[in-house]
Protein backbone atom coordinates (compact mmCIF):
# COMPACT_ATOMS: atom_id res chain seq x y z
CA UNK A 1 0.00 0.00 0.00
CA UNK A 2 2.94 2.10 1.35
CA UNK A 3 4.80 1.96 -2.20
CA UNK A 4 1.49 2.35 -4.36
CA UNK A 5 -0.39 5.02 -2.50
CA UNK A 6 2.46 7.27 -0.55
CA UNK A 7 1.25 5.92 2.77
CA UNK A 8 -0.96 3.41 4.34
CA UNK A 9 -4.08 6.07 4.04
CA UNK A 10 -6.29 6.94 1.59
CA UNK A 11 -7.90 10.04 1.46
CA UNK A 12 -11.48 10.82 -0.87
CA UNK A 13 -14.50 13.04 -0.55
CA UNK A 14 -12.16 14.55 3.07
CA UNK A 15 -12.39 11.10 4.56
CA UNK A 16 -9.29 9.45 5.81
CA UNK A 17 -9.63 5.65 5.01
CA UNK A 18 -7.22 2.60 6.17
CA UNK A 19 -6.91 -0.44 3.21
CA UNK A 20 -5.08 -2.31 5.03
CA UNK A 21 -7.88 -2.82 7.45
CA UNK A 22 -10.87 -3.45 4.28
CA UNK A 23 -11.94 -6.59 2.85
CA UNK A 24 -10.32 -6.84 -0.88
CA UNK A 25 -9.29 -8.96 -3.71
CA UNK A 26 -5.77 -10.25 -4.19
CA UNK A 27 -4.48 -11.50 -8.03
CA UNK A 28 -1.51 -13.65 -8.20
CA UNK A 29 1.15 -15.19 -10.75
CA UNK A 30 2.09 -18.35 -9.32
CA UNK A 31 3.19 -16.96 -5.79
CA UNK A 32 3.92 -13.14 -6.89
CA UNK A 33 1.01 -10.64 -6.36
CA UNK A 34 0.36 -8.81 -8.77
CA UNK A 35 -2.90 -7.05 -8.15
CA UNK A 36 -4.89 -5.56 -5.23
CA UNK A 37 -8.29 -4.16 -4.58
CA UNK A 38 -9.83 -3.15 -1.62
CA UNK A 39 -13.29 -2.18 -0.69
CA UNK A 40 -16.15 -1.19 1.75
CA UNK A 41 -19.82 -1.80 1.90
CA UNK A 42 -21.85 0.61 3.61
CA UNK A 43 -25.77 1.28 3.26
CA UNK A 44 -26.13 -0.47 0.09
CA UNK A 45 -23.43 1.31 -1.48
CA UNK A 46 -19.92 -0.55 -2.33
CA UNK A 47 -16.71 1.74 -2.65
CA UNK A 48 -14.22 0.56 -4.28
CA UNK A 49 -10.76 2.30 -2.00
CA UNK A 50 -8.00 1.43 -3.77
CA UNK A 51 -7.13 -0.34 -6.85
CA UNK A 52 -3.95 -1.03 -8.24
CA UNK A 53 -2.28 -3.88 -10.77
CA UNK A 54 1.50 -4.44 -11.22
CA UNK A 55 1.32 -5.91 -14.65
CA UNK A 56 -0.53 -3.88 -17.11
CA UNK A 57 -3.37 -4.68 -19.72
CA UNK A 58 -2.88 -8.58 -19.15
CA UNK A 59 -6.61 -8.36 -17.75
CA UNK A 60 -5.97 -8.10 -13.94
CA UNK A 61 -7.79 -5.31 -13.20
CA UNK A 62 -10.81 -6.36 -15.37
CA UNK A 63 -10.63 -8.97 -13.17
CA UNK A 64 -10.54 -7.20 -9.73
CA UNK A 65 -13.32 -5.31 -10.87
CA UNK A 66 -15.47 -8.47 -11.90
CA UNK A 67 -14.83 -10.11 -8.16
CA UNK A 68 -16.24 -6.99 -6.74
CA UNK A 69 -19.31 -6.61 -8.94
CA UNK A 70 -19.77 -10.04 -7.76
CA UNK A 71 -19.17 -9.60 -3.73
CA UNK A 72 -21.42 -6.22 -4.16
CA UNK A 73 -24.13 -8.31 -5.65
CA UNK A 74 -23.99 -11.09 -3.36
CA UNK A 75 -24.14 -8.28 -0.84
CA UNK A 76 -27.63 -7.16 -1.80
CA UNK A 77 -25.68 -3.49 -3.22
CA UNK A 78 -27.55 -0.78 -5.46
CA UNK A 79 -24.05 0.46 -6.69
CA UNK A 80 -20.55 0.58 -6.39
CA UNK A 81 -18.72 3.42 -6.43
CA UNK A 82 -15.27 4.98 -6.42
CA UNK A 83 -12.87 8.38 -6.45
CA UNK A 84 -10.36 9.43 -8.70
CA UNK A 85 -8.51 12.49 -9.73
CA UNK A 86 -8.34 15.06 -12.58
CA UNK A 87 -4.83 13.55 -13.81
CA UNK A 88 -5.76 9.81 -13.72
CA UNK A 89 -7.08 9.22 -17.27
CA UNK A 90 -5.89 5.85 -17.76
CA UNK A 91 -8.17 4.86 -14.70
CA UNK A 92 -11.13 7.15 -15.66
CA UNK A 93 -10.51 5.37 -19.50
CA UNK A 94 -10.56 2.03 -17.72
CA UNK A 95 -13.39 2.61 -15.54
CA UNK A 96 -15.80 3.95 -18.15
CA UNK A 97 -15.07 1.60 -20.73
CA UNK A 98 -16.36 -0.86 -18.26
CA UNK A 99 -19.88 0.61 -17.63
CA UNK A 100 -18.79 3.21 -14.52
CA UNK A 101 -20.24 6.84 -15.30
CA UNK A 102 -19.16 9.83 -13.85
CA UNK A 103 -21.87 10.88 -11.45
CA UNK A 104 -20.11 13.92 -9.77
CA UNK A 105 -17.06 16.34 -10.13
CA UNK A 106 -15.43 18.02 -6.77
CA UNK A 107 -13.15 21.08 -7.68
CA UNK A 108 -9.92 21.63 -5.81
CA UNK A 109 -10.94 18.85 -3.32
CA UNK A 110 -7.32 17.85 -3.42
CA UNK A 111 -6.04 20.77 -1.49
CA UNK A 112 -8.41 19.47 1.35
CA UNK A 113 -7.10 15.94 0.77
CA UNK A 114 -3.23 17.43 0.92
CA UNK A 115 -3.96 18.28 4.59
CA UNK A 116 -4.67 15.35 5.49
CA UNK A 117 -2.04 13.38 2.89
CA UNK A 118 0.62 15.76 2.81
CA UNK A 119 2.47 13.20 0.40
CA UNK A 120 0.08 14.00 -2.26
CA UNK A 121 1.81 15.07 -5.79
CA UNK A 122 1.21 18.77 -6.63
CA UNK A 123 1.50 16.97 -10.71
CA UNK A 124 1.35 13.40 -12.01
CA UNK A 125 3.87 11.51 -13.85
CA UNK A 126 2.40 12.53 -17.03
CA UNK A 127 2.35 15.75 -16.00
CA UNK A 128 -1.03 17.09 -15.04
CA UNK A 129 -1.60 18.72 -12.12
CA UNK A 130 -3.60 16.87 -9.28
CA UNK A 131 -6.76 19.15 -8.48
CA UNK A 132 -10.19 17.79 -8.48
CA UNK A 133 -11.93 14.17 -7.26
CA UNK A 134 -14.35 12.65 -10.20
CA UNK A 135 -16.98 10.51 -8.49
CA UNK A 136 -17.99 7.64 -10.68
CA UNK A 137 -20.12 4.60 -10.44
CA UNK A 138 -21.49 1.38 -11.72
CA UNK A 139 -25.40 1.08 -11.43
CA UNK A 140 -25.87 -2.83 -10.39
CA UNK A 141 -29.13 -2.60 -10.92
CA UNK A 142 -28.51 -1.96 -14.94
CA UNK A 143 -25.40 -3.84 -15.34
CA UNK A 144 -25.26 -7.20 -16.14
C1 LIG B 1 -6.36 1.22 -13.69
C2 LIG B 1 -5.68 -0.14 -13.51
C3 LIG B 1 -6.13 -0.78 -12.20
C4 LIG B 1 -6.07 -1.06 -14.68
O1 LIG B 1 -5.48 -2.34 -14.45
P1 LIG B 1 -4.99 -3.32 -15.63
O2 LIG B 1 -4.52 -4.56 -14.99
O3 LIG B 1 -4.08 -2.63 -16.57
O4 LIG B 1 -6.38 -3.58 -16.33
P2 LIG B 1 -6.71 -4.61 -17.52
O5 LIG B 1 -5.45 -5.27 -17.98
O6 LIG B 1 -7.81 -5.49 -17.07
O7 LIG B 1 -7.28 -3.64 -18.60
C5 LIG B 1 -6.47 -2.65 -19.22
C6 LIG B 1 -6.48 -2.82 -20.72
O8 LIG B 1 -5.74 -3.97 -21.09
C7 LIG B 1 -6.49 -4.76 -22.02
N1 LIG B 1 -6.10 -6.16 -21.84
C8 LIG B 1 -6.57 -7.02 -20.94
N2 LIG B 1 -5.99 -8.22 -21.09
C9 LIG B 1 -5.14 -8.10 -22.11
C10 LIG B 1 -4.25 -9.00 -22.74
N3 LIG B 1 -4.14 -10.27 -22.34
N4 LIG B 1 -3.50 -8.53 -23.76
C11 LIG B 1 -3.63 -7.24 -24.16
N5 LIG B 1 -4.46 -6.34 -23.60
C12 LIG B 1 -5.20 -6.77 -22.60
C13 LIG B 1 -7.89 -4.50 -21.62
O9 LIG B 1 -8.77 -4.78 -22.69
C14 LIG B 1 -7.88 -3.05 -21.24
O10 LIG B 1 -8.04 -2.20 -22.32
P3 LIG B 1 -9.38 -1.31 -22.44
O11 LIG B 1 -9.49 -0.54 -21.12
O12 LIG B 1 -9.11 -0.45 -23.61
O13 LIG B 1 -10.50 -2.28 -22.58
C15 LIG B 1 -4.14 0.01 -13.56
O14 LIG B 1 -3.78 0.80 -14.67
C16 LIG B 1 -3.49 0.60 -12.30
O15 LIG B 1 -3.12 -0.13 -11.37
N6 LIG B 1 -3.28 1.92 -12.29
C17 LIG B 1 -2.54 2.57 -11.18
C18 LIG B 1 -3.36 2.69 -9.93
C19 LIG B 1 -4.61 3.47 -10.15
O16 LIG B 1 -4.60 4.50 -10.81
N7 LIG B 1 -5.73 2.98 -9.60
C20 LIG B 1 -7.00 3.65 -9.74
C21 LIG B 1 -7.13 4.73 -8.76
S1 LIG B 1 -8.77 5.30 -8.65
Amino acid sequence: MKSHWGSNIVVAKGRVLHPVELSGFATFKGSNPVGLLTYRIEGGDCEIVTIDSTAEDEGIGTALIEAVKKRAKVKGCRRIWLITTNDNLRALGFYQKRGFRIVALYPNAIEKSRKLKPQISMKAVNGIPIRDELELELNLEESE
